[in-house]
């Protein structure tokens, strides 16, 4: 299948054709089957008398061993099921291009991802009241949590498992879609024994529940899988095969959406009116073009990098961008495509060399993963660290400002800034990850100030083909956290205790100590980040729910500015980026998101 194929078709009209003239008309369109796309075809046709089309450019693939073997992750990367793309070249990481895998198949990115299930923390989600979201707090959001969440106990019966596999009962779901648990491998091994004792005799904490609200410490995370059948549980898997027979649900596969039908609906309500979303324009397998009608809504759920592509494509977006690429503005959203952040990780790659069963020993081997607080980072430096990270505000405020092509101005991004700061300093949120192994371990800022954006391309094969730009490293703050997180890493692994569980002679392959000595200045680190830094692919904020004055493309019932019956609901609204892994956030915010749109069902 080919962009440019369906596009030669397309410019075939459709004269005459057998269906009904009204067998293209739904209730909802959703534009976008992936992770949160499947929670809405689920929520919304849960009333056979509410009709729902579901358009995904890829397959179904319920019984693709690719997508089906929870490990290793990565089987489907590459494939027809990626989008398989590329960043623009990095202008702070020495130009550097980057690879971003992007699920293309009913569940989407859900169905490739490494399946962690990790919530961000009770004070960033109560900070987005800031932004302007005040409904949104970590207390109005847990039920939904919840509600998509079936938490399976671990079946293993050795009490020592067991017992390390500590939850919250009150935070969790347990009749909910998305099954998630622990894996077999619960029992923590020689490797996981010591890090466990290192780590808390560095001073730092044991988690219980990284999924309570507060994630700092080393901890257990459950990932999305069905613990029974051993298979990945994906958005696809938990939303949409449930309920696939419902007649009222009609599932368009292999189904590319062009752009929105909009009418400017001048007349009637005055001239604030809002211009008025009635259908998507799709191509069809048969390469056909047709226009889906909407009676209700149409929601793009096509996830960080298409929504703002879909949006600029029908005219919705910042002006200038939208002029350059010779669409003419509908509506005028300057923060289309504007706010995109992800997070970056360097790798430590060890030359262990275990005999099969000092592998078994020390691989079987959780906990691996820990988050920490800028204050644990920075012990006694803490004090100037964030003096001059306040002192630093006001010019990172320009840059950003600057960079997003006037869509947040600069005051309006020194109060996000501030309100960063307020939780880096005096919420004391996690702002770092680590994940540790017997092959070495690796670490990423988990809440950078670095913003990107991602807008639409004017490649004629694929017109909303994204161009991304996480724009990693573009503040020097990000690369201070990273290298305190960096030596943290080397720190935990060369302790006596875990270096005793690897193998003999260890060393660091990559980056190592020739090219990066632990005494390294930050330009040197910076060098060496730039040419090893990988993308945690994590992104977000592209569409983001915050004040239209700020750079907001959706309130906070997911509508998109200055429009009716359109709305955004997938990883773009979220409108900064976040600790944990985006999936738990995603499900949570799109079942309150169906709530929302069935509450206004007309
Ligand atoms: C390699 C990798 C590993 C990850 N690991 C984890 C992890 O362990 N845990 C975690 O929580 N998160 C992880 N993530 C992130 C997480 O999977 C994503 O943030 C999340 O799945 C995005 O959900 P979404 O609904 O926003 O978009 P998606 O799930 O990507 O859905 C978008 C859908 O829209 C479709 N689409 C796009 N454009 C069109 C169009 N024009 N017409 C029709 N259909 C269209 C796409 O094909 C896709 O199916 C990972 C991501 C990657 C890439
Ligand atoms: C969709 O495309 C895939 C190939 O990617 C093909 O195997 C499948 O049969 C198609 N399904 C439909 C419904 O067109
Ligand atoms: C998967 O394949 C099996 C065996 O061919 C079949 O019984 C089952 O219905 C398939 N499941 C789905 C969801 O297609
Ligand atoms: C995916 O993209 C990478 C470049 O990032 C490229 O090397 C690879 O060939 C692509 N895979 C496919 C199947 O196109
Ligand atoms: C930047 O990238 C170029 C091309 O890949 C490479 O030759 C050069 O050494 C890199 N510079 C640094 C400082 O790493
Ligand atoms: C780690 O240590 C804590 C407290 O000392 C303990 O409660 C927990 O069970 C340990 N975890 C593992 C996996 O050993
Ligand atoms: C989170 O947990 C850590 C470790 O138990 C604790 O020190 C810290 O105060 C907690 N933070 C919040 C915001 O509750
Ligand atoms: C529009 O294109 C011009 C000419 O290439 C360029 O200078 C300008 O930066 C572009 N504007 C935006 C907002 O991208
Ligand atoms: C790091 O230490 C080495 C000696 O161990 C020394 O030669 C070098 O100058 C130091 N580098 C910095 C940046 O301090």
């Amino acid at each position: 299948m080919t962009f440019s194929r369906f596009l030669h078709l397309s410019v075939l009209t459709v004269a005459a054709h057998a269906t009904p003239l009204n067998a293209f008309e739904y209730d909802y369109i959703i534009v976008g089957g992936g992770t949160a796309g499947c929670v809405l075809a689920n929520r919304l046709s849960a009333s056979p008398s509410v009709s729902v089309a579901l358009i995904e450019a890829g397959p179904t693939v319920f019984n693709d061993s690719r997508v089906l073997i929870p490990s290793p992750a990565g089987l489907a990367w590459g494939t027809e099921l990626d989008w398989n793309y590329t960043t623009i070249p990095q202008a702070y990481a020495n130009n550097s291009v980057l690879t971003y895998h992007a699920g293309r198949d009913v569940g989407g990115t859900s169905t490739i991802n490494g399946m962690v299930y990790l919530r961000p923390t009770a004070d960033e989600i109560d900070s987005w009241s800031v932004l302007g979201n005040t409904g949104f707090s970590w207390d109005s959001l847990l039920p939904y949590f919840k509600k998509s969440e079936h938490f399976q106990l671990p079946t293993d019966p050795r009490p020592r498992a067991i017992a390390e596999a500590s939850y919250e009962s009150s935070v969790h779901g347990f009749i909910g879609p998305v099954k998630l648990g622990w894996g077999n491998d619960l029992a923590p091994g020689v490797f996981g024994q010591a890090l466990n004792t290192t780590w808390q005799s560095l001073g730092f904490s044991w988690n219980a529940d990284p999924n309570s609200g507060n994630n700092t410490g080393l901890g257990l995370f459950p990932i999305e899988k069905d613990t029974v059948l051993q298979i990945r549980q994906d958005s696809a898997r938990s939303y949409y095969l449930p309920v696939i027979g419902r007649p009222n649900l009609h599932a368009f596969t292999n189904t590319t959406a062009l752009d929105i039908n909009l009418d400017s609906g001048k007349s009637h309500h005055g001239p604030k009116s809002a211009v008025v979303a009635k259908g998507v324009n799709v191509i069809l397998p048969s390469g056909r073009k047709q226009l889906l009608r909407s009676k209700q809504e149409v929601i793009l759920s096509a996830g960080t990098y298409r929504t703002p592509g879909l949006l600029e494509r029908s005219g919705i977006g910042n002006p200038s961008i939208l002029r350059n690429l010779s669409i003419a503005p509908k509506v005028p959203l300057p923060g289309v495509g504007a706010h995109l952040q992800d997070q970056w990780l360097v790798n430590a790659v060890y030359n262990a060399n275990f005999t099969p069963t000092s592998f078994v020993a020390s691989y079987n081997a959780k906990p691996l993963s820990a988050s920490v607080t800028a204050a644990e980072l920075f012990g006694s430096d803490l004090d100037t660290v964030a003096a001059q990270l306040y002192a630093d505000i006001p010019a990172y405020a320009r840059t950003l400002s600057e960079a997003s092509n006037g869509a947040i101005s600069v005051q309006a991004q020194e109060q996000i800034l501030l309100t960063r700061a307020s939780l880096f300093f005096d919420k004391k949120v996690a702002i770092g990850a680590l994940t540790f192994g017997i092959f070495g371990g690796n670490c990423w800022v988990t809440l950078p100030l670095s913003t990107g954006n991602v807008h639409s391309s004017s490649d004629p094969s694929d017109p909303s083909k994204p161009l991304i730009n996480p724009n990693f490293l573009q503040l020097p703050w990000d690369l201070l956290v990273q290298q305190r997180l960096f030596s943290l890493l080397r720190r935990v692994l060369a302790s006596p205790l875990v270096a005793a569980t690897l193998s003999p002679n260890t060393i660091e392959l990559s980056p190592g100590y020739s090219l990066l000595p632990a005494n390294a200045s930050l330009p040197q680190t910076t060098a060496v980040f730039q040419a090893i830094l990988a993308p945690v692919w994590h992104a977000v904020g592209s569409a983001g729910m915050r004040k239209r004055e700020w750079g907001g493309v959706v309130d906070e019932e997911f509508r998109v500015y200055g429009t009716k019956g359109l709305r955004v609901v997938d990883a773009s609204v979220v409108p900064v980026e976040v600790n944990g892994n985006p999936t738990s956030l995603i499900y949570a915010l799109a079942e309150k998101a169906a709530e929302d749109i069935l509450r206004d069902c007309k």
